[in-house]
């Protein structure tokens, strides 16, 4: 079978390989992948900055962003049926008791990232107590599942930790960045009834910021010292820590700050001290949040419903570009106005 592979730390080593495929074992099912979707950390992968091939093989099948349908049942597989769709979660735990999501660096494996073969081939295979089942109706949006997942586990974060002090009813949220995440971030907030504002660079009449307002989001192009206002929660997801350090005035007294990016090492640590004092005396808290599970998976699909009904195809307009197996290679180069790309496996 196809698959699209990289030789983790080895930068330019994409390829387009024939494997074997692959066999469940007890509790795991065989994947036909339909759709894989793209995202930064494939970037870094591809880069050679990041992943890990599985024990025992040479190279690393990418893809974790999959909506794929049941080929195969594994021995003692109930929980879903043969030509089920459905979406994997992207976590494994690795001696760890704790939800998965929740598992310290080093006690976990994942799908197409680290340790673990991932979707974008023709056939894969996962724990089936990992799967979602996706309704028909969803299809065409489905494979935002897993990124939607991690918007939604960094939100419910914020919720849980403001509202584990008092009454908190968070009215307005400022969101840094308008790729996925932050147009995901977005979205939930505004299904949620707060007053969102989004903040990126590119120009107003982008595609990016006609779908904030699109939603009924105010989207500001600017640099984030431009910035002013009070926010009760900040969704930070540029990756980029200066972003973050100089949003962190922009959070309201008893507001929650959710980190969704990953930060290259390094950064200066000049006013470090004011940023800390602003935490301190307002009560303000900074949360990072990673990857997302079942619940999580679960709410994804509920508010994805949500969306279909308050703003119609909105959701499939975040995909900018498919691109099939054969062209592999133009699905792993990126522009700003892209906002997500999909590996289209199966067409049939
Ligand atoms: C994925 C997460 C994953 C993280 C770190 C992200 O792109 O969405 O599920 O845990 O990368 O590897």
């Amino acid at each position: 079978m196809k698959a699209v592979t990289v030789v983790p730390g080895v930068p330019e080593s994409l390829r387009l390989r024939d494997v074997n495929r692959p066999s469940p074992g007890r509790g795991q099912v065989l994947l036909r992948p339909v759709e894989v979707g793209v995202c930064g950390t494939d970037k870094e992968i591809i880069e050679g900055k990041y992943g890990k091939a599985p024990e025992g093989s040479q190279y690393l099948i990418l893809g974790h962003e999959a909506l794929a349908e049941v080929a195969e049942l594994g021995q003692g597989v109930d929980n879903v049926g043969v030509g089920d769709l459905v979406v994997p979660t992207v976590r494994r735990p690795l001696d760890c008791d704790l939800p998965v999501d929740f598992c310290p660096v080093g006690h976990y494996l994942e799908h197409g990232i680290w340790g673990l073969h991932g979707h974008a081939a023709e056939y894969s295979v996962t724990d089936a107590q990992y799967l979602v089942r996706v309704p028909k109706e969803l299809a065409d949006v489905a494979v935002l599942t897993e990124p939607l997942s991690v918007v939604e586990k960094g939100i419910d974060m914020a919720f849980r930790i403001g509202q584990a002090r008092f009454d908190w009813k968070p009215r307005n949220a400022l969101i840094l960045g308008a790729g996925p995440v932050g147009l995901l971030a977005t979205m939930v907030l505004r299904l949620m009834g707060l007053n969102t504002t989004t903040v990126a660079t590119r120009p107003p009449e982008s595609l990016k910021a006609r779908l904030v307002r699109d939603i009924g989001g105010k989207y500001v192009d600017a640099t984030i010292e431009q910035v002013t206002g009070e926010f009760d929660i900040v969704v930070e997801a540029t990756g980029s820590w200066k972003v973050a350090m100089d949003s962190v005035r922009n959070l309201a007294p008893n507001g929650v700050y959710v980190l969704l990016g990953v930060y290259p090492s390094g950064g200066s640590m000049q006013g470090v001290g004011d940023l800390m004092t602003q935490l301190v005396l307002n009560n303000r808290v900074i949360v990072g949040s990673v990857n997302a599970g079942l619940k999580h998976f679960e709410l994804t699909l509920e508010h994805m419903r949500q969306a279909r009904s308050q703003f119609g195809d909105w959701l499939s307009k975040l995909i900018t570009k498919r691109v099939t197996l054969d062209n592999y290679q133009e699905a792993y180069s990126w522009t700003h106005d892209d906002i997500k790309t999909v590996l289209e496996i199966r067409t049939s």
